[in-house]
């Protein structure tokens, strides 16, 4: 079969034919249709990610029919359309993963190839509103943002919601899923155009975070108390910026964040956490429960991914130059 591979840390990912992969006992193969990317793919071919096994076949999203079954797996599997919850052996505690987590797509050879072996209880029928390529934009972004959301931000649809970086794959599937709820959204992003974008969607404002008085722009627009606004905001930048995300907070607000693209955050004064009684909650993936919840809220708002661009499997590498690029609104999708 036909796959991108990463030889080794810091190569660009080459198409090779490889052995198709054989089902064991409770798993299945699925001839993909679709693949998704994310930033974690990026951050593997860097480098920067621990325990990195090469040669790989990356990609942790992907969407595809049932093809072969193994031993023990229900007869109904065979020819279903699906996609493919990618949080492996989170395990019982619903709080924190077990020490046998796994993401599919490293160390488990992931979905940018036209076949997957994976566990069947990892399967999840693809809702009939969704072509291959939305299904395959949603899973890992979808979980993520759900996760973040509604089980550690305990989102409601009252909440005045800011979610940050919306253009991304993960924020911008946030932003669908609190506007959908009836929240109020805001939003920042480095380009005008997605901002003016996720208004047409349905947020109520956005400001671009270049802009070195960001923050307090921000507050002005709200019209809200200067003690801060948003009683939910959802972050994956951290960084310096993250200390205005306190003074933005009202008091008894929750931050949560997925991510730390822009790095350490080294300047929080402690008193400003406090005497406003934040929560601040770091969040990865989710549950198998909590996958369904999210599946189950995107069938009933009918809530569809957005994909920026399309890249055919065999440009694989142009696609991942593509999002070090920044310049996507929502998913970068590869067609197999
Ligand atoms: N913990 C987890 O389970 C988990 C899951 C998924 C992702 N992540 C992490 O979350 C991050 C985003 O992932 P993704 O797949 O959604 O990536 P992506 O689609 O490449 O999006 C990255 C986004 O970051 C935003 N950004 C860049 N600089 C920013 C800044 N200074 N302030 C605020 N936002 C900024 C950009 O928003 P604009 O384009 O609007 O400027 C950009 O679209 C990555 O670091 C990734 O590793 C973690």
């Amino acid at each position: 079969m036909k796959a991108a591979v990463l030889d080794k840390v810091g190569e660009p990912l080459q198409l090779q034919t490889i052995g198709r992969p054989e089902p064991l006992p409770g798993e299945v193969l699925i001839r993909l249709n679709a693949a998704a990317l994310n930033h974690r793919d990026l951050w593997i071919q860097k480098g920067l990610y621990p325990r990195i096994t090469t040669p790989l076949v990356m990609g942790s999203d992907g969407a595809g029919v049932v093809c072969e079954l193994g031993k023990g797996v229900a007869n109904s599997w065979l020819n279903q359309e699906v996609m493919i919850n990618p949080s492996h052996q989170w395990g019982d505690n619903p709080a924190y993963y077990s020490a046998n987590h796994k993401i599919l797509g490293m160390p488990d050879a992931g979905t940018f190839a036209e076949y997957l072996k994976v566990e069947a209880r990892y399967l999840v029928r693809k809702p009939v509103h969704l072509s291959f390529e939305q299904a395959a934009a949603l899973p890992l972004a979808g979980l993520t943002g759900y996760r973040a959301l509604f089980s550690r931000a305990g989102f409601s649809p009252a909440d005045k919601v800011l979610v940050t970086g919306a253009g991304g794959g993960v924020a911008l599937l946030v932003v669908q899923m609190a506007i959908a709820s009836g929240a109020e959204v805001w939003v920042t992003s480095g380009s005008e155009e997605k901002i003016a974008r996720v208004m047409e969607m349905g947020a109520k404002g956005g400001i671009n975070y270049k802009n070195p008085t960001w923050y307090r722009d921000l507050l002005v627009k709200t019209k809200g108390p200067k003690t801060g606004y948003f009683n939910v905001i959802i972050d994956s930048a951290g960084g310096a910026g993250f200390a205005h995300l306190i003074g933005l907070a009202a008091p008894g607000g929750r931050i949560c964040f997925y991510g730390g693209g822009s790095g350490n955050i080294t300047n929080i004064v402690p008193a400003k956490v406090f005497f406003k009684q934040l929560n601040i909650l770091g969040t990865t993936m989710g549950t198998e429960a909590e996958f369904a919840d999210m599946i189950a809220l995107i069938t009933q708002h009918r809530i569809t991914p957005i994909i920026d661009r399309m890249f055919p499997l065999e440009e694989a590498e142009a696609a991942l130059q593509y999002m070090q690029s920044g310049q996507q609104f929502g998913k970068i999708v590869l067609t197999i």
